[in-house]
Parts: C-alpha cells; structure tokens; sequence
C-alpha cells in the first residue's frame, strides 16, 4: 500500500515551490499526498527561520503533531527547511518525537531519510550545496487554480544583509539551467497556466552562461516572455541595487511581462541601510524608483519594510514614512526587526530599540501604508484593465476574481468566462483590498 504524505509550509514563495519538489520526490518513491493529517504516515513540517515569531508559529504546529503522534506511534514526522537548517540536531535533541531533519538542499536523500526513520533511527540531512537547483524535478503544482505557478529559477543568496538569516539557511547563491527553466514553463502552459512567477531570493543576479553567451535576468525574462504572448510572466524578489535599466526596457518591451515590481527598501533612512549593508542609499533607491517610472508609467510598486533596527532614532523613522510617501507604494509587508542568531547584525549590533517603540513605529507605518494602499486604488476608478480570471470570488459564485497586470485583485460578476481566460473590466469601485468592476463585453480572450 503507497503510504500517505501530509505536508505543511510556512514562510516565502520559494518555500511553497520547494514543497512542490518535495512532493514530485516522494512521489516518485511511491508516497500519495493526502491532505487530512489523521491518515498520515509522514507529516512534514517545511519551515521558515527569518522572524522568531515564524518560528514560533511552527514550534505550536509541533506540539499539535506531537501529541497526534503520541496516541498514532507509526507516524513519522520531519522538520524540513529553513528551520532544519538552522537548528540541525537541535531538533532532535530538544524533541525526541522528531525523527527526520533536512534543509533545503537535501530532498533528493529524503527517501533514504524517510527508510532510515521507518528503520528506527534518527535520519538529518543539513548539507548545503552550491549547485543543486531541482533542475530536473517536476513540481507537482500545489496552487488550486490551474492558472497561475511559481517557478524557482534560482536558490540561496549572497547578499548579506546584517539581519537576514537566509544566507545562512539557504546557502550560497545559484542559478538554474535556463533550458530546464522554460521547458517547465512551456509545460505549464501547454496544462492550462496562463501565468508564472520566476522565484528566488534575489532575481536580479541570475546568470548563467549558455554555450557562448552570458544569461542574464533580463535575458531569461525576455526568453520567458517569448515562450507565447499570452503567457504573464512576473517575477521575485528583485533587490534595489541590482535593477538595471535593461531590464527594465525588457519589461517595456514586453507587454506579457507584469508591470509591478516587488522592491524592498527596507528603511527610509541612509545611516540604517547602511547599518543593514543593503549596499544602496536613500538616493540610489529613489534614483530606481525614477527610472521605473520613467520607463514603466504604468507600473506598480511594492516593498518590505522593517522597523526599530538596531540603533533605529525617530528621525531614521521619520525617513522610512517620508520615503514611503514619496514613493507611493502600492502594497507592502511591513515588519519589526527581529534579531536572527548569528547573522551580522546579531553578532556587531545592540537590538537597542525598545519593543514597544518598535510597535509603536510598525502602526504608524502600517497605517500611512493603509491610506497609500487605498489612494492607489483609488486611482484606478474609471480605468479598464485586462484581467486574468482565476476562478470566483471567495464570496460568491456569481463573482468572477482575477488580477491585473500590476497584480491588483479585481472582482466583477460573472460574464460567463472562466479559470484561465483574460477579460477586460472597467473599475467602478473599491475596497481596501480589492477592486471592483464590471466586464466589458463581449472581449473574451480564450
Ligand atoms: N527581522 C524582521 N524582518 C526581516 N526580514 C528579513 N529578516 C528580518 C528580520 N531579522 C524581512 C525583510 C525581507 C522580508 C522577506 O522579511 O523585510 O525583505
Ligand atoms: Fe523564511 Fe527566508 Fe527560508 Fe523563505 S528563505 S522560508 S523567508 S527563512
């Protein structure tokens, strides 16, 4: 009998693909996905390490999987990811109901993992690489719609950010075969999907060379772009100091590549981003932000922001809302600094902001970002917009739910079009979070 996997994910989208490979893995050693944990035989646990309180949430999941275990003893339960990563045979130590530990390089072994586990003994795998990139793995895709997959076209990052524990769980930077790249993604699209998302930690500084020529990001986007038109490409993260201005004319030049760009500041302030070794400043940001505008007047913008960071004052604070102002953020996740062991900023820096200032200074950013959120939607009553359905809205099913280019969400009652089909809709209204529309028919794409 195929025995059952249940897994759970926590953390980014890279974390979401790599259980996708997890999945395609085990499956080819004969393990069925199931989705109700009680008829598991292997629960995993894909974890995140870059706030504490990630952690946290995935330490209360385990007590839950702890005390299944107790009254289901055949079961076997795996840490995988980040967390593995971070704390190895840690886990093991600390919690004897663990029996498997891998980071994220090591799911091809997890087979051997899982034998040695059913076998009686503890099994870890913690082994970074510098070259695995599940190149040659077919995801079994864990989206609902059918329209819309992430790819991963590249692992690990050697940024260095002082706060940043993923260097450190996710090992050093390393791009993917760009061949196996879009042979995934014409796959896809010959399954229906309409749209990917290339993945990593730092998109901008994929390279790879390709019999004589140098694969940069902007090529691999335009290569993506190329596989057919009604394929929408976006992808991320994109950090400041490497955007460049040919990449941005290939997404000019594109028009099935997403105008939005996901690009996070992380503070408004110099002194901070220095502090961060973020390797930009205030200047160089604004100086992106301009060009952006200049060669994609139709684009929207996002970020991350992290407040009360180590020796943070209210005028850095000052920085980070007049800059988020300026730049008219159209989305952002916003977060308090949360001090990772051994990173940089753990090692040289005092975590001196008071955690109630770092509240405090997380509300005001928050709500500036509320009212910035809801002026960009605003902006958008009147307009029309091409939308790509996924399917209806959580509400009702009379509503049809899809996304804009510059990944706005918009709701509009049925026309009669379906999961995968691009409609255009006239914005007549908003909320916070959402714009509502109508279809103007009868331009139907299928
Ligand atoms: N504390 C708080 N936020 C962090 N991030 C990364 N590391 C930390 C940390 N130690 C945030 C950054 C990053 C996003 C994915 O998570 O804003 O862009
Ligand atoms: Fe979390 Fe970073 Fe790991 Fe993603 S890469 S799961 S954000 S620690």
């Amino acid at each position: 009998m195929p025995r059952k996997l249940y897994i759970e994910t926590y953390g980014c989208q890279m974390n979401v693909a790599d259980s996708e490979v997890v999945v395609s893995i085990l499956g080819d050693n004969g393990y069925t996905l199931t989705d109700n944990m009680e008829n598991a035989d292997l629960i995993l646990v894909n974890t995140c390490s870059i706030r504490d309180n990630a952690e946290q949430r995935v330490w209360g999941r385990l007590d839950l999987f702890k005390h299944h275990k107790r009254e289901n003893p055949g079961t076997m339960i795996g840490i995988i990811g980040c967390m593995a990563e971070r704390l190895k045979e840690q886990l093991l130590e600390t919690d004897r109901m663990v029996d498997i530990v891998a980071g994220p390089d090591s799911y091809r072994d997890l087979p051997r993992l899982v034998d040695e586990a059913w076998e009686g003994q503890k099994a870890v795998n913690v082994l970074l690489s510098r070259e695995e990139t599940y190149a040659d793995i077919d995801p079994v895709r864990s989206d609902r719609n059918g329209v819309s997959s992430f790819v991963s076209i590249m692992r690990g990052c050697n940024n260095m950010c002082s706060y940043c524990v993923v260097p450190y769980v996710r090992g050093a930077e390393r791009s993917r075969d760009p061949q196996t790249i879009i042979n995934e993604v014409k796959e896809l699209f010959s399954r229906g999907y309409r749209e990917v998302t290339l993945l990593g930690q730092n998109v901008n500084s994929y390279s790879r060379e390709d019999k004589d020529n140098k694969i940069s990001f902007a090529r691999l986007l335009e290569m993506t772009a190329a596989t057919d038109p009604e394929l929408r490409v976006r992808f991320s993260t994109s950090h400041p100091k490497d955007i460049s201005d040919e990449l941005l004319k290939v997404m000019a030049e594109n028009d099935n590549i997403c105008k939005h760009i996901h690009l996070p500041v992380q503070s408004g302030s110099s002194r901070i981003l220095d502090l961060m070794n973020r390797k930009y400043d205030r200047e160089w940001y604004m100086d992106r932000i301009r060009a952006i505008r200049k060669f994609l007047p139709s684009c929207s913008l996002s970020s991350d922001m992290i407040t009360g960071f180590c020796t943070e004052t209210e005028d850095d604070h000052r920085q980070t809302l007049s800059l988020m102002n300026w730049a008219k953020y159209d989305f952002a996740y916003m977060f308090k600094y949360s001090e990772r062991p051994d990173t940089l900023a753990a090692r040289k820096l005092e975590d001196d902001v008071p955690e109630e200032i770092k509240t405090r200074r997380l509300n005001e950013i928050i709500e500036l970002q509320n009212r910035l959120s809801l002026e960009s939607k605003r902006k958008d009553l009147g307009k029309t917009f091409e939308v790509l359905v996924e399917g209806f809205s959580k509400k009702s099913k009379n509503d049809l739910s899809g996304r804009t280019s510059q990944n706005k969400v918009v709701v509009f009652p049925s026309n009669g079009s379906k999961a995968g089909d691009y409609v255009k809709v006239k914005i007549t209204d908003c909320t916070a979070a959402t714009l509502l529309g109508e279809a103007i028919c009868p331009d139907i794409r299928h």
